[in-house]
């Protein structure tokens, strides 16, 4: 499925400070959010990152009107720092992530991030080691666990982790469809979620070390704006947002930032009908004082 970018009027309202600025989407994907700002600020500038290599080349090799205004790095967004002063930038007006996952990543049976790949990988950087077929594979029955409840806030994470140790007697583990399968023995499905729904959050944000991530970049970002400069960070579940949450909290006290979303903002039922992905996204955004 096409991946269609989450509230990007609210995205464009918050993140928009300067119009002649220069901004960072740190989480590029298929590109909808810096297209759209391009396309309505015409004087703006962005630097993208991405660590998906599947994520920047259909736009960046077709010849295209914005090749002038966007420059596309492939890295961890928490090398931000690192990467802006590599290419001259020490100060930006704006810093834009939307960290979910893309539909495209999510599409691909090729990656394991859906119940029904065909492989178990879950990584976002094919660059790096670690993948949920060894942790599921060789990792202990109090790590499994401790994954699973930590990032997962999964309350059945030593049934799980038992069940896994006891299936992994009969051979190797080696789809997400599997581990699916194993899941579903142990627990039952609530509502709509599929039952597995909560270990694989936590697998993905395992390997991928998405909280640390996040808070690298939360701390670099107060040093990179310029005053009146904005910060909006668009997450998909409450660890996320805790992270941001408190952030943006600490620096407002500190009179570094100024919070511009009191209340959480959150996708109207009008988008949520045509973007289901929207139900769980979560805007939070602050602005650069003059400290
Ligand atoms: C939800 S998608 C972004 C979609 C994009 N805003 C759009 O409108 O098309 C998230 C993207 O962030 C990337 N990503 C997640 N964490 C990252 C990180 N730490 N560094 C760089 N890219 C990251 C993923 O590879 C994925 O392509």
């Amino acid at each position: 499925m096409y991946h269609i970018s989450v509230m990007p009027s609210e995205v464009s309202k918050y993140l928009i400070n300067n119009p002649n600025g220069l901004y960072v989407d740190c989480t590029f994907g298929g590109g909808g959010h810096t297209i759209y700002l391009l396309n309505k600020f015409k004087n703006i500038k962005i630097v993208a990152f991405d660590w998906d290599e599947a994520s920047s080349n259909k736009f960046f090799e077709n010849e295209n009107e914005f090749k002038n205004r966007v420059a596309f790095i492939r890295d961890n967004f928490k090398n931000i720092k690192k990467n802006l002063f590599g290419i001259n930038i020490n100060k930006v007006d704006g810093i834009l992530a939307d960290i979910g996952v893309a539909s495209k990543q999510l599409d691909d049976m090729g990656r394991g991030f859906s119940f029904n790949s065909n492989v178990l990988d879950m990584r976002m950087d094919k660059r790096n080691d670690l993948t949920a077929k060894e942790i599921i594979n060789s990792y202990s029955r109090e790590d499994l666990a401790d994954i699973f409840y930590r990032y997962g806030e999964e309350y059945k994470s030593r049934h799980i982790a038992n069940a896994i140790i006891l299936r992994r007697k009969r051979g190797i583990i080696n789809t997400a469809s599997e581990l699916k399968a194993i899941i579903c023995s142990v627990k039952k499905t609530e509502g709509k979620t599929n039952p597995a729904t909560k270990v694989f959050q936590a697998l993905r944000i395992f390997i991928n070390k998405e909280l640390e991530n996040l808070k690298i970049l939360l701390s670099d970002a107060p040093g990179l704006l310029n005053s009146g400069g904005r910060i909006i960070i668009i997450s998909f579940h409450s660890l996320e947002d805790r992270i941001v949450k408190q952030n943006f909290k600490q620096n407002a006290n500190c009179g570094i930032y100024r919070t511009l979303t009191k209340k959480v903002i959150t996708a109207s039922q009008e988008e949520i009908n045509i973007n289901h992905r929207s139900r769980s996204a979560k805007i939070r955004a602050a602005e650069k004082t003059n400290v």
